[in-house]
């Protein structure tokens, strides 16, 4: 597919309808987003949560580059192209670990948590340390979620902050911990699930679970009750209540909504499943969801909070990191179980992954036509208006950055 193909179909986008299917399959298009949307926008990282001594890294990888995000001396988070100033080698080869210093493994430079080359060994008297700096990663950490960008000149990222800090803060991310994670590798094209958790047009039939535990998700009753009441107890409480909604140019979303009368947290059983997390005392705080386009989802509720994020490997692959956080004092077999901590959302979850991929099997199909999304899809709609926007400044601009 030739520059002019790609930019047919972008301007041939018809509103309210899924996408064609190259969109969704070709490679080229799979090119094309990745230089106009993930390398442009924030993408979440991780966690603080992750890394909570000085030397802790991790690394994320995206496509060709590494990128090591590691927690300096004084709290601060850095990131930086996992490069060596050398000869370029990888200097972190592990997924995560402690390192009082980066040291490269090939010829031994040694590199400052801030990047700052600290040492080459055998070098000239004169050379000059200062100029090899680990190239910098744009790196936000925003109540504990951890963003990077790969653009020099990120879009603004202080709107989220302000929208986001309320609903974050009193889950103090910073001093909560891993419970448990996992990671799937999926055969289907990272917009099909991000279209999938847009919408509860599916949830009905394909999520009793979720359908249980949240009232309105089915579709057939009203949570708009319940709500209003519960937004009276939460403003009392100073829980953040205002929903954050997508404009064109923004790409952060959070709400809080309630539970089903009765039901303490996202469990089989409706019961909590863990101690309320950071400055929350009881289990009546709903669920909190956010998302930041393109690769960042998570819920809360009073004991736990879910992660995830998703990374584009190709237009045929997508893996999920999923995380599940609870407070730093909670001790596993006294405060929580990991197994009832986190089926809720590894039975839901895997029922999406099962959607997601028959979703993009059939999708390779010969007679693939877009159709029309439901009412209870607008969200969906919305989302792929960003998307295709996003693709439309590409053409105009040609540039990888906000300048
Ligand atoms: S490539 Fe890193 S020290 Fe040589
Ligand atoms: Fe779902």
């Amino acid at each position: 597919m030739n520059d002019a193909s790609i930019r047919t179909l972008i301007n041939g986008y018809r509103q309210g309808y899924s996408l064609e299917q190259p969109f969704y399959t070709s490679s080229e298009i799979f090119d094309f987003e990745w230089q106009h949307v993930w390398k442009k926008y924030w993408l979440f990282a991780g966690t603080t949560a992750e890394i909570p001594k000085p030397g802790d890294y991790f690394v994320y990888t995206l496509q060709n580059d590494s990128i090591i995000i590691i927690r300096g001396n004084d709290g601060e988070v850095f990131a930086h192209y996992n490069t060596c100033r050398h000869r370029g080698s990888l200097i972190c080869l592990e997924e995560k670990g402690h390192a009082p210093k980066l040291v490269c493994p090939y010829h031994q430079w040694v590199f400052e948590k801030d990047g700052s080359l600290f040492k080459a060994r055998l070098m000239p008297e004169n050379f000059d340390k200062s100029a090899y700096h680990l190239h910098p990663v744009k790196i936000t950490a925003v109540g504990g979620f951890i963003f990077i960008s790969l653009s020099d000149y990120p879009p603004p990222i202080n709107q989220l902050e302000t929208d986001f800090s309320p609903f974050l803060k009193p889950f103090k991310i910073d001093d909560s911990k891993i419970a448990y994670r996992k990671k799937y590798t999926l055969r289907t094209n990272w917009k099909l699930i991000a279209e999938n958790f847009r919408e509860c047009y599916h949830c009905g039939p394909a999520h009793p679970e979720y359908c249980s535990a949240v009232i309105g998700a089915n579709m057939k009753e009203s949570a708009d009750e319940v709500l209003a009441e519960k937004k009276v107890d939460w403003q009392n409480k100073g829980l953040a209540t205002e929903t954050v909604e997508f404009t064109d140019q923004s790409f952060h979303f959070a709400i809080r909504y309630p539970l089903r009368p009765g039901v303490e947290s996202y469990s089989l059983d409706g019961r909590k499943v863990a101690m309320p997390m950071g400055d929350h005392t009881d289990y009546d705080a709903g669920v909190v969801g956010m998302v930041v386009y393109p690769n960042f989802w998570m819920d809360a509720v009073s004991d736990y909070m879910w992660t995830m994020r998703l990374t584009a490997i190709s237009a045929s692959c997508t893996l999920l990191d999923l995380c599940w956080l609870v407070d730093a004092d909670a001790t596993e077999g006294k405060d929580y179980n990991t197994e009832k901590l986190i089926e809720f959302w590894r039975i839901t979850g895997e029922q999406d992954w099962k959607l997601c991929e028959n979703n993009f099997k059939g999708i390779e199909s010969s007679r693939y036509s877009p159709g029309p999304y439901a009412p209870a899809e607008y969200d969906v709609v919305k989302y792929i208006d960003w998307y295709i926007n996003r693709l439309k400044e590409g053409i105009r601009s040609g540039r990888n950055s906000f300048e």
